[in-house]
């Protein structure tokens, strides 16, 4: 194994600007290429970012050899194919969250992993706060007791980035695939990973990406198409079963009338609670007084922190032979409670995992 560890971007939108951004931070790490289907997305990344080696097909990328990895940064739809393809040529594959639009692809890329004997992480990216590791520690040192209940919110008033967010052909949904696999997979992660059993869920259509909003939305795609597609639903809504027991419980939209955005990850257990976001408090009862907890320490990071930690992570991974934080068999787990949620919307009833 070479000690500079070659990078491929494919798919140079917004998000890849923090996994650049984190790569050049890195002595061991040297952004070799990029690839993007929109030339001039592609040109314009590669100017900003001085890259001289440019393809417009992932598989004129993946035929130089000199590179060791990719981030896959591309729509939802095509991480499978990137995936894949990248995994097939002997490439060590960072691929974003969601891992993909349906089980079926998840399970092929986790094979794909497999069989060729490379890393496939994936990138959920809230694993890597400090907040979250701070919550699993406390939680090893049985703080929480046992954990019984986890709720998450993430709203948006007027947030759908647009572009290829509304269009599910190529996202595989909205807000729920979008933003609730965040704190679904924070939640189950920070629950010590119980084993899903059924959900029950609901979506709506109602609001669709607000086409006659004036303002504008606080993270925006950089695919900007002729016509903006919004056939995703806006608001979904699901409670989630897990083996042990314990359920979560979550909320998350693109667009919804309330007054401001709302982040919330909270965790419920028989000796304490907390909540993470937007600041880590601890919740329990000592000598059976209510008490809160704030710590000296910082645990709130920005994107930029928590995207640096992930991109690091993935390199020391396949460096180092460090085991992932984010496996792909962890993708699969919650890509099939996602597949599930959208199941129950559409029948109104429970399904079962
Ligand atoms: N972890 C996070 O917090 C976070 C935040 C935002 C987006 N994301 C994820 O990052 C991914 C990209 O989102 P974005 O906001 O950057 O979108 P974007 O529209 O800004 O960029 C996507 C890029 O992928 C390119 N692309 C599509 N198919 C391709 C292919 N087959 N080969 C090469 N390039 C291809 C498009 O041309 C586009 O330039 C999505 O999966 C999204 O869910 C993650």
């Amino acid at each position: 194994m070479t000690t500079t560890l070659k990078i491929g971007m494919i798919g140079t939108g917004s998000i890849a600007h923090e996994h650049i951004q984190a790569y050049q931070k890195m002595d061991n790490v040297e952004l070799v290429a990029f690839c993007d289907i929109n030339p001039s997305q592609l040109n314009h990344m590669a100017d900003r970012y001085g890259i001289s080696e440019t393809y417009s097909s992932k598989e004129a990328l993946l035929a130089n050899a000199d590179i060791d990895a990719v981030s896959v940064c591309t729509w939802n739809a095509a991480h499978a194919e990137c995936a894949i393809a990248a995994l097939n040529a002997g490439k060590h594959v960072l691929c974003e969250k969601p891992m993909a639009t349906s089980v079926a692809d998840a399970l092929a890329m986790e094979a794909a992993a497999k069989k060729n004997g490379k890393l496939l992480m994936i990138g959920f990216v809230r694993r890597f706060g400090n907040d979250a590791q701070i919550v699993t520690d406390f939680r090893d040192k049985d703080f929480f007791g046992e954990i019984y209940y986890g709720k998450a919110t993430y709203l948006r008033r007027n947030g759908n980035p647009g572009g290829w967010f509304g269009d599910k052909s190529r996202s595989g949904g909205g807000p729920l695939i979008d933003l609730g696999v965040h704190v679904i997979d924070l939640l189950n992660y920070l629950m010590g990973q119980p084993k899903p059993i059924s959900v029950y869920g609901a979506t709506f259509q109602k609001l669709f990406n607000r086409p006659d909003s004036k303002d504008t939305v606080a993270y925006s795609s950089s695919t900007t198409d002729e016509k903006d597609i919004c056939d995703v639903e806006d608001l979904a809504s699901a409670m989630i079963r897990f083996a042990d027991g314990s359920v979560v419980s979550i909320e998350a939209s693109f667009s919804l009338n309330l007054k401001e955005d709302q982040g919330k990850i909270e965790l419920f257990g028989t000796k304490g609670g907390a909540s993470l976001a937007p600041q880590l408090e601890l919740y329990t009862d000592i000598n059976g007084y209510m008490t809160d907890i704030q710590l000296k320490t910082p645990t709130a990071l920005d994107m930029n922190g928590l995207f640096y930690n992930e991109v690091a992570h993935f390199v020391d991974c396949v460096l180092n032979n460090t085991e992932c934080l984010t496996p792909a068999a962890d993708g699969v787990t919650i890509m099939r409670i996602l597949d599930a949620i959208y199941q129950s919307a559409e029948t109104g009833h429970e399904v079962m995992i």
